[in-house]
């Protein structure tokens, strides 16, 4: 498996934890792909799902910090707004024939894994915990 979730990636509520894991899974899914050799279309297709699936997991955060009134949420909203443009961006062109780009998406989806969940998520942590959000 490709990226192993642990608790270490845990934001301290399980709806998002459990929407996080699922990001997972389809990361795991395009990685395994690739090392299959699968047809563009195919990888292209799982791009999309991604995409898909990250639309809804911003959408449920951004829900809960605007309804509880969380301080920092443009901020929030802005780096999630960037990283799906990023994501649309990759899928475009990928399904545009640029078959090189399945690293450098990938290495994308870890850097961000890395400071936007492991980092921006966690900061609203103690906020939404507060206001009872699981
Ligand atoms: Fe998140
Ligand atoms: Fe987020």
């Amino acid at each position: 498996m490709y990226l192993q979730w642990n608790d270490g990636f845990s934001v301290g509520i399980k709806t998002f934890d459990d929407q996080h894991k699922k990001l997972f899974e389809i990361i795991n899914r395009f990685h395994a792909g690739i090392l299959e050799r699968k047809r563009k279309e195919a990888l292209g297709n799982l791009l999309g799902e991604l995409m898909e699936y990250i639309k809804i997991h911003f959408e449920a955060e951004e829900t809960e910090m605007k309804a509880h009134g969380y301080p920092d949420y443009e901020q929030h909203k802005k780096e999630h707004d960037e990283f799906l443009e990023k994501v649309n961006n990759f899928e475009c062109r990928y399904r545009a024939g640029e078959e090189i780009l399945t690293v450098e998406v990938l290495g994308s989806l870890v850097e961000w894994l890395d400071t936007h969940l492991n980092g921006t998520d966690k900061l609203y942590t103690p906020f939404l915990q507060q206001k009872g959000v699981k």
